[in-house]
């Protein structure tokens, strides 16, 4: 991605065979010299071929300021190339020692109230200050030149997971990084104005030195500047992250760099969609969040990155092998999860699968959190668990290199529109835009029609179905982009608070949806949103919630599909559906959930003429995706439910599990199987 001679994925140490990865990130300096021997023997017996090594090791590195301490890391090096396991080595920058931040306070984040984020946790450090970044690429040129050479060294893994605590920092070097992006970005204050609509309470600024972070302000701060602001966070990380690279690639051309992405859940600062041209592989962190649509938010996030990814393989660099120590409730995962999580990620195109972390803390805020090798010892179910998926992970190296099989249907996301949508001082603070897309997802996934998750500006043909939920911000281009979409042929869906404002948060003016206005041949004046126990319920029997509008048909052939039959809008449509040369624009006005999207979709779907690829039995139960080389195909069946289900009519030669003398496909409770495809 960065270069094209680049390697774009782990160099492979010479006893290393190759197929799959599999491990954990391996923290040696929080155990005695023992311990070390007896984790190499472990990692063997679990199929452990790759770690993560020294991601929070920068004071053992380091003691003091010019005092350097590689020995040990030499060792644990040598120890794990002995034994087969490839290193993944870190900069270990990611948390910088006592000694730094005494001599250095001004390395300390401040938050939005001007509060200094002290050390004591990790990740205390600001994406922009030239201090801590001093220090930071010295460590980095020291790992680069020791371990240059090292047989074991697989990929460089920058910091870690960027952004996880520091992505808002408010402190005077952010202030002065963030004029200086600003200037790039508008040349001229004139610009700038405009674009903020500073003329809106007396904020016009007429110096740069006046313009400051979003800091807690006596009301609701200019929402463009917050906007800005989420753009710069997102963008200084990246820059932090291309300097550690760029000292690695310098030293190392032929060994990837990589950094753990958080696509998962409520991490919402890091717009990794352009971050991904900045690492030479994708990799991610994934973390179950307990629910109802625990598994399919996992999915979601598995194939959102695999789309960042541009389809190639990418690294599950950290998930749980059963609970994690920082929700309110820490909930031990199910016989049969640790596998069936595991492997969807690989259904969705990870070459590598690796744990947060090797061995449980005996000490530390993560003594409670799972890892390969329990508190109780390798003599648990956790460590037989892990054992046994990196058995399963051996038998699926014929699946290692596969890319993703594009699906029939997309579902557009967009970290703009994340940030905008949600944003103070609007309609409802109720919106969810990641929830909103999740739904759509849930729905496809019911409806056994697969679907890709892809950044906004990946190229829609191909797909006959493109969903768009909460598209917020529409900028011209995109607006043409999406009418081309629909014009040659394909189907769109879109949903209420789509198309209201620009690349500036400037509200698309003529009634809304705005810039998809005439797209979908629908108009209306004014939002009114739900309070929290207000239900409406539409025609079709469906019942929706949060938001309602008043729908009116303007363009031609535009379909009312169902119509609003209580509340102030009743009789007046909810969901309409016009149709645009060879293909069509829908637009959903209200959000229905996934059980309410589930059946407006079979519809849309059927009129866009996509169907399901499963035996009709097994629709909703099961999760299909497809990984592709060349004319092989591999087919990744996931059991969505606790029940065992069987598959029929999938020809093919299972590659993980049996067929029944009937020529079956048994898929147990929470249970994954892999078809090469005939
Ligand atoms: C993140 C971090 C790890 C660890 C895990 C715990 O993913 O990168 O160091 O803290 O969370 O879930
Ligand atoms: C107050 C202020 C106005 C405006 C309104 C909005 O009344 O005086 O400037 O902000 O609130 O409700």
């Amino acid at each position: 991605m960065t270069h094209p001679a680049r390697p774009q994925w782990l160099r492979r140490p010479d006893n290393v065979a190759p197929g799959l990865a599999y491990g954990a990130d391996y923290n040696p300096e929080q155990w005695p010299r023992e311990v070390w021997r007896d984790d190499v023997r472990l990692m063997r017996e679990a199929g452990v071929n790759i770690v993560s090594l020294g991601i929070f090791s920068w004071a053992k590195l380091q003691p003091a300021e010019n005092a350097w301490r590689f020995d040990w890391l030499d060792e644990v090096m040598g120890l794990l190339y002995d034994n087969g396991i490839a290193v993944d080595l870190a900069t270990a920058t990611a948390s910088p020692p006592p000694w730094l931040t005494a001599k250095h306070p001004e390395i300390l984040p401040v938050n939005a109230r001007g509060e200094t984020i002290w050390p004591g946790g990790r990740q205390h450090w600001r994406p922009t200050s030239p201090v801590f970044r001093e220090h930071a690429l010295a460590l980095v040129e020291k790992m680069a030149a020791r371990y240059a050479g090292h047989p074991a060294l697989t990929a460089w893994h920058v910091s870690n997971e960027l952004g996880c605590h520091n992505v808002y920092d408010y402190s005077d070097d952010a202030a002065r990084a963030f004029r200086d992006w600003l200037q790039a970005r508008y040349t001229t204050l004139d610009a700038l104005n405009h674009a903020w609509g500073t003329a809106f309470w007396s904020q016009e600024y007429s110096d740069w030195a006046q313009i400051l972070p979003p800091r807690l302000a006596a009301t609701h701060p200019n929402p463009t500047q917050q906007l800005d602001f989420k753009r710069f966070s997102s963008d200084a990380l990246r820059r932090y992250l291309r300097a550690e690279r760029d000292i690695l690639h310098r030293h190392t051309p032929d060994v990837p760099v990589t950094t753990n992405f958080m696509v998962m859940g409520g991490t919402k600062g890091m717009d990794y969609a352009a971050w991904a041209a900045d690492v030479d592989f994708v990799s991610n962190d994934h973390y179950v969040e307990p629910g109802p649509q625990a598994f399919d938010e996992l999915s979601f996030s598995a194939n959102l990155t695999g789309n960042i990814a541009g389809g190639r393989p990418w690294f599950l660099m950290e998930h749980s092998t059963s609970a994690v120590n920082w929700q309110p409730v820490n909930v031990a995962k199910k016989a049969g999860e640790l596998a069936r999580d595991s492997l969807t990620h690989v259904a969705h195109g990870a070459d590598a699968v690796c744990f947060f972390q090797w061995r449980q803390s005996a000490a530390g805020a993560e003594k409670y959190h799972s890892a390969m090798v329990p508190h109780a010892g390798a003599d648990s179910d956790v460590f037989r668990s892990a054992a046994a998926l990196g058995a399963t992970l051996r038998d699926l190296a014929p699946v290692a290199g596969a890319s993703r099989e594009q699906a029939p249907a997309a579902i557009l996301f967009h970290w703009e529109s994340w940030w905008a949508a949600e944003a103070d001082s609007h309609p409802t603070d109720r919106l969810r835009y990641r929830q909103e897309a999740l739904d759509w997802y849930t729905a496809c996934l019911n409806l056994g029609i697969r679907a890709d998750v892809v950044p906004l500006g990946t190229p829609l043909d191909g797909y006959s179905l493109v969903v768009a939920p909460m598209l917020h911000m529409v900028t011209e281009a995109v607006a043409k982009d999406l009418r081309g979409y629909a014009e040659a042929g394909g189907h769109l869906v879109t949903t209420y608070f789509s198309g209201i404002v620009d690349e500036h948060d400037h509200v698309w003016l003529g009634g809304h949806p705005g810039a998809l206005r005439d797209l979908l041949g629908v108009r209306v004046e004014e939002f009114a949103p739900l309070l929290d126990h207000e239900t409406v319920t539409l025609d079709d029997g469906l019942s929706a919630t949060l938001w309602t509008e008043r729908v009116q048909v303007t363009g031609p052939d535009v379909a009312v599909l169902s119509c609003y039959t209580t509340g102030e809008h009743a009789g007046h449509p909810a969901v309409t559906r016009r149709t645009v040369g060879e293909g069509s624009a829908a637009y959903v006005s209200t959000r229905l959930g996934s059980r309410g999207l589930t059946a407006v979709l079979d519809g849309l779907a059927r009129a866009a003429g996509v169907t399901s690829e499963l035996p009709l039995e097994s629709r909703g139960d099961v999760e299909l995706t497809v990984r592709r080389r060349g004319a092989e195909r591999f087919a990744f069946l996931v059991n969505r439910t606790d029940r065992p289900l069987t598959v029929s009519d999938l020809p093919g030669e299972p590659l993980l599990g049996a067929r029944s003398t009937q020529g079956e496909l048994p898929l147990p409770a929470r249970g994954v199987r892999v078809v090469r495809l005939a």
